[in-house]
């Protein structure tokens, strides 16, 4: 297969391609960030340069696919929803150039990738005149939402993916892959010595507290000390150890952080603490951790192997903020949070982050090898 990948990060679709052993022969791949094509180089075998897809007018024929993820942001509800309208200049309105770059290649295939949120009332428009613009073009489009652990992969990430086809190879007989049963879990993809770190410390743990409120608490057995946040009296931040002790009271000693008593080393606290949780539920999974959310009481349980999203500080709204043995969507915003056996919180490495989007532990050495920071591949593993 033919291939040439528009906005094409670190490769994704050719990845895939290569990992469902399709014979693939990339021919070119038009990204313009320069780390992001040093990782796709690294690991595919190619040498691209740099390019900008505004100026992209390169000649080729009898291409199969032609793939674009184009950029998201100004769709996706994560960003400010500036939206993608033709001529408006916007990131998100660039997917107007592969119609235009479709219709000088003309390739059999068109594989485009986007957020879910381009179907919403706001963004609508814009994914009906694409494919209107396809149509025109002579390809028919299909469409669907697709999420990535419905196909083994233990991330929950909604897209949307639309396929066109060249009406003339058309017959109608397409359909999109049916449901895979989630063997992966997330705590199978988790590494099993981490760096310290990637562990959240006194900083990050009173940053969790904040942004979690009341609900959080992390809780082990009895007796065993666990470094954890919680929020107790009135406004009050508290880091530090904590114990439980059998009367399913919180005893906190360390630090207390209220302005002009941080002199305070030791407070025992038996207030503003959420209901007592037992060690033996769910078949023994302790710890476990109360993260807020819609639900009717107010909260929702995080096991171990769970991942936690940590944005949306103070949202009681908030639904999907655990996931249950899968990681939420990854964002570039390095906020999901792992559950790790001895009540730790730690954040995901970003080793874990590309096998969470399909890639192998071979690929990800690969862009280590030329020099890619943690940050860019975090930044790649998001995209
Ligand atoms: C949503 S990401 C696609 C990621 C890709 N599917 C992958 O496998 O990594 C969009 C990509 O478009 C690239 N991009 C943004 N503006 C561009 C432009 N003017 N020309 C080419 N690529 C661009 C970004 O650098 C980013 O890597």
């Amino acid at each position: 297969m033919k291939i040439i990948e528009l906005f094409a990060g670190i490769g994704a679709c050719s990845k895939a391609l290569e990992t469902l052993e399709i014979d693939l022969e990339i021919i070119d791949a038009v990204e313009i960030d320069k780390f992001a094509i040093a990782s796709f180089n690294a690991m595919h075998n190619t040498n691209f340069g740099t390019q900008d897809i505004k100026t992209y007018n390169k000649k080729f024929n009898n291409i199969d696919l032609i793939s674009h993820g184009s950029p998201c942001q100004d769709f996706s509800i994560a960003g400010k929803q500036a939206g993608g309208d033709i001529g408006s200049g916007t990131r998100s309105s660039l997917m107007y150039e592969t119609i235009r770059v479709v219709g000088e290649i003309r390739p059999k295939y068109v594989l485009w990738e986007n957020v879910k949120n381009l179907l919403s009332k706001k963004h609508r428009h814009n994914f009906d005149s694409y494919i209107e613009m396809m149509d025109k073009l002579d390809y028919n489009s299909y469409y669907q939402v697709l999420n990535a652990k419905d196909y083994n992969v233990p991330q929950n990430r909604e897209r949307v993916y639309t396929v066109s086809i060249r009406k003339d190879i058309d017959n109608n007989t397409f359909k999109f892959p049916d449901k895979e049963e989630l063997k992966i879990r997330l705590k199978d993809i988790l590494e099993e010595a981490v760096e310290e770190k990637y562990y959240l410390k006194e900083r990050g743990l009173k940053y969790i507290n904040k942004r979690l409120g009341n609900y959080t608490q992390l809780i082990k057995s009895d007796t065993e000390v666990a470094h954890c946040p919680i929020t107790a009296l009135g406004n009050a931040n508290w880091t530090g150890n904590m114990v439980l002790d059998d009367t399913n009271k919180c005893i906190k000693v360390g630090e207390l952080d209220i302005k002009g008593q941080d002199n305070i080393k030791r407070v025992y606290a038996t207030e503003g603490i959420s209901p007592t949780l037992t060690n033996m539920q769910e078949g023994n999974r302790q710890p476990k951790i109360l993260v807020k959310n819609a639900t009717k009481q107010g909260y929702v349980e995080a096991f171990e192997g769970d991942s936690i999203n940590l944005a949306y500080p103070n949202s009681r709204t908030r639904r999907g903020r655990v996931g249950k043995q899968v990681s939420q969507t990854l964002t570039t915003n390095s906020n999901i949070g792992v559950v790790t056996p001895g009540i730790k919180i730690r954040k995901l490495t970003p080793k874990e982050c590309w096998r969470l989007m399909g890639f192998s532990d071979k690929d990800f050495y690969k862009a280590k090898s030329v020099g890619i920071s943690d940050t860019q591949l975090y930044k790649q593993s998001r995209k």
